[in-house]
């Protein structure tokens, strides 16, 4: 089995035991103030790590609920950077909008993206050189061209209540910038609405790596755009991202360098 197919198998599956809770019932616990963590979440992490572990053992792993954050990526081996539920919160509300999220790095450079949204049974997946696709069909980001047209996406991170003034700016500056500004809550979706083109652009501070390593090679297979908020490039670590279809990426950074 390939890497890319193992990443496909493994988010399917995990979307189903998340299927699975949110039929059934789970226990929700707090691992901060306003961030939870699940039954779903731990197991849906325990199916996906178990079933790399058996098929490429000697592959790195980066989990969203075993923590660590920096994985050995200087290795050249692989890296599996997994999300196991993204979107946490929509889920212990039975809002429909989550995702399991694996992306597969090495050497730093993504190579691997899979986005599984159970609810709407969507997958979206990326190889490097290879192309995007949700559910067999290619994809291809928006052709808008001016921010005045676009839809975009952001969210805010966990420490939002302790940090407000320093997110808020750049909702403000969007907010009168574009036709409108959509929070899911669910980062991997976030993107992989700008990859099939439902959103034009995304940005938000504070990410992890898990919501973003899959998301990162669907945009950019798609014909995307992503790089930090300051328009330097991106990596799994940088916390800030700002991704767009790529037509509208200049006006968007222009937007942000506008903040205080
Ligand atoms: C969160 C979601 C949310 C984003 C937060 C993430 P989680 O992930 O992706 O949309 O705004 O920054 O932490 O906790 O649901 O996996
Ligand atoms: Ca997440
Ligand atoms: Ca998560």
């Amino acid at each position: 089995m390939t890497i890319f197919d193992l990443a496909i198998r493994a988010a399917r599956e995990a979307g189903a035991i998340l299927q699975d809770y949110a039929a059934r019932g789970f226990q929700i616990s707090s691992k901060g103030r306003i961030d939870l963590v699940t039954e779903a979440d731990l197991a849906s992490e325990a199916h996906i790590t178990a079933l790399i572990r058996e098929h490429f053992p000697t592959h790195s792993i980066l989990a969203e609920e075993a923590g660590g954050e920096r994985a050995a990526h200087s290795s050249g081996e692989y890296t599996w950077i997994i999300d196991p539920l993204d979107g946490t919160t929509n889920f212990s509300h039975g809002f429909p909008c989550y995702a399991v999220s694996i992306g597969v790095e090495q050497g730093g450079r993504p190579e691997v993206g899979v986005i599984y949204d159970p609810t709407r049974d969507e997958l979206f997946a990326a190889e490097r050189g290879r192309g995007a696709w949700c559910n067999e069909r290619p994809l291809r980001v928006s052709r808008i061209d001016q921010l005045e047209r676009a839809l975009v996406v952001s969210g805010f991170p966990y420490d939002v209540r302790e940090r407000m003034e320093a997110y808020l700016p750049a909702w403000r500056a969007f907010l009168s910038h574009t036709q409108g500004v959509r929070r899911l809550g669910s980062a991997s979706l976030d993107m992989a609405c700008v990859a099939s083109g439902r959103m034009d652009g995304f940005w938000e501070q504070g990410l992890h790596p898990w919501d973003t390593a899959a998301g990162w090679i669907l945009i950019e297979e798609a014909g995307g755009t992503v790089t930090r908020m300051d328009g330097t490039p991106y990596d799994n670590f940088s916390g800030s991202l700002l991704c767009s279809n790529g037509a509208i990426h200049e006006e968007m950074l222009a937007v942000l360098r506008t903040l205080p």
